[in-house]
Order: structure tokens, then sequence, then C-alpha cells
């Protein structure tokens, strides 16, 4: 397939446009500079620079194409992810851009359309599984992402087929904020947001590219792109510990993290994901069932 995507050079798209190379995909990638077009040329991508939210160029760059992927986002960094200005880019991005890439792929005759959004959508369900259909909820945070998803379902309302991907919280090699939590761990410190007996779902990166992968045969809809055992809190810093080497003499900031509502509550709740939709639409399975063993591959990457 000739494929286009949008946000190759970020967090997944580093992980994805190699996936989709080596699936015998012929890539197309947005870059905003010249380093990071060259860059993905060395990966055997094909680099074109167009503005995300120019419909007429972006439908042009997408002629001749059956499928975009659009992993573009601005996520803050950690220290400013609970700024509300920092993420307004961020909103930016995910409600105008998708709006953007789906009239660009209906004017060039784009019949797949892939969206990134997040599991952290769902409402708090404790202990409880989550699958697509679960109830959601509309935080301020989320708007970005909500506006993104419905901009894919018009997508398949106008006759292509959109597929929007949930992915739960990214670690591994080049997700910033796994790489600071990691670094925190060889200092014997322990990150918990909120309470530590609350579920994390999460992807390895490189279990993420693979079902960008995958989900380019997935009957159109929404799916959550977690590993098959969501960890307590407790034991996602536990697995990371052990992958550091250095047991946590602390571990912050526990329940105090809840003190900021709103605005952290996308990593705060408890969310107890499941993947089994994905799974049994293309056989996807992730290499990496948790976090246990996903942070030991991760420690043996980026420990020189
Ligand atoms: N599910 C999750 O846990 C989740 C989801 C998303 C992000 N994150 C994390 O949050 C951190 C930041 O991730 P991120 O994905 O926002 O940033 P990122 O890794 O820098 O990737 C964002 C991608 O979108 C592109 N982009 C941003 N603004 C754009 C614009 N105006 N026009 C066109 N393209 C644009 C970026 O291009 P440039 O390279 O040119 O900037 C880049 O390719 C990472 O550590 C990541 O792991 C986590």
């Amino acid at each position: 397939m000739r494929i286009f995507v949008t946000g190759a050079t970020g967090a997944i798209g580093r992980h994805a446009v190699p996936a989709l190379l080596d699936a015998g995909h012929a890539v197309t990638a947005l870059a905003r500079t010249p380093g990071k077009a060259a860059a993905l040329q060395r990966r055997g991508a094909t680099p074109v620079t167009v503005s995300l939210f120019d419909r007429q160029a972006l439908a042009s760059a997408f002629a001749g194409h059956e499928a975009v992927v659009n992993l573009a986002t601005a996520i803050p960094p950690m220290s400013r992810f609970m700024s509300t200005r920092a993420m307004r880019e961020n909103h930016r991005v995910r409600a105008l851009g998708s709006a953007a890439v789906v009239d660009a792929a209906l004017d060039a005759g784009v019949v797949r359309v892939l969206q990134e959004s997040v599991c952290m959508v769902y409402r708090d369900q404790a202990d409880r599984w989550i699958d697509e259909e679960s109830p959601v909820d509309r935080y301020p945070l989320t708007r970005g992402n909500f506006a993104a998803e419905s901009n894919a379902h018009r997508f398949t309302k106008e006759g292509g087929a959109a597929v929007v991907l949930r992915f739960g919280w990214f670690y591994g090699p080049g997700a910033a904020h796994s790489e600071q939590m990691y670094g925190l761990a060889r200092r014997h410190v322990g990150l918990v947001l909120g309470r530590p007996d609350g579920y994390v779902s999460s992807i390895h990166m490189t279990d993420a590219a693979t079902a960008v992968v995958a989900a380019l045969e997935a009957p159109p809809g929404t799916y959550n792109v977690v590993d098959d055992e969501p960890l307590t809190k407790r034991e996602f810093a536990d697995a990371v510990a052990r992958a550091a080497g250095a047991r946590p003499w602390v571990c912050v900031p526990g329940r105090a993290a809840n003190l900021f509502g709103d605005r952290l509550t996308s990593l705060t709740r408890s969310l107890r994901v499941a993947n089994v939709r994905l799974r049994a639409a293309t056989g996807w399975a992730p290499r990496h069932p948790s976090a246990r063993e996903g942070w030991l591959a991760t420690a043996a990457a980026l420990t020189p």
C-alpha cells in the first residue's frame, strides 16, 4: 500500500514508519524541517513538507496514496503537562489538524484513515475491565481527542474506512516521559500517579507500531491498543524498578496527584483496558504481554 504518515517524526511515528516499511508498504511522511526530512529519507520514507492545516496542499500531497495515518500530536513534556497554554497547541493539532487531514483525504480519494487517540478518554472503572463500548469521560484535556475521533468517523460516514486507535500509556525508547521515569527509577524513585492499586494500561512503542500496521486491515471502528495485562500502578513502578536494577526507596506523588483534579486525571485514573477487539479483528498480538517484560526490553535498549 502507499501510505502517507503525519507525526512520522514523533514518539510513535519513529517506530511506526520502519514497521510499515518492514511490512512492505511505501511510506510518504510529513517533515517540518530539513533535518527531519533527511532523517526520514535515511529510514527509507519519502519526506514531504506541507502544513497540517492546509487542506488543499495536503490533498495534493495525499494524491496517489491508499491510506493516511495521522499520528500528529503536540503533547507537552511532563514538566509542562499541566499547563493549559501548552495543551492548547495539542488541541489545535488534534482537532483542526485531523479535520484538515480528513477533508484532504476525501478530496484525494484516499480509502483508509488511521487516527491516533488515547485510552485516557475512558471513565475510571476501578478494577473492572474496559472495552471500546465502556463509558468515556469528556474532561477538558480530551476535547482534542474526541474532535479527532469524530473527524475520523466522518470519513467513514462519507464512504471511506476510518480506524481510531486508542493507545494506552506509551513506554519504551523514544517515549520521553517513560525515559524520564526510568531515570528516576535508577535513582530509587518510583512514579505512582494516583492510587497505587489503580490500573495503568500501557503499550510498548514497538507494539504500538505493529498495531498501526495491523490496523490497516481492520474494519472501520475504534480499537484499544494496549498490552495483554494491565498492571496496577504499584506493579508498574515495580516493573520499572526491576528493569532499572534499583529498589524504590520512595514512590511519589501517589494519591496526592489526585489534588490536581482534571489537569492530571488522564494519568491518575484507574484504567484496566482490554485489547480483545483489535486482536480478534486483525490477529495482532503485542510482543510484550505486559510492562514487566516490556520494561526489561526497554532497559536493555536504554542502558549503554
Ligand atoms: N498514549 C500515550 O501515552 C501518548 C500519546 C501521545 C504522546 N505521548 C507522549 O507524549 C510525549 C510527546 O509526544 P507527542 O507525540 O506529542 O510528541 P512527539 O513525540 O514530538 O510527536 C508529535 C509528532 O507530531 C508532529 N507535529 C506536532 N505538531 C505538528 C504540527 N503543527 N504540524 C505537523 N506535525 C506536527 C511532530 O512533528 P515534529 O517532529 O516536526 O515536531 C511529531 O512528528 C512523548 O513522550 C509521547 O510518548 C504519549
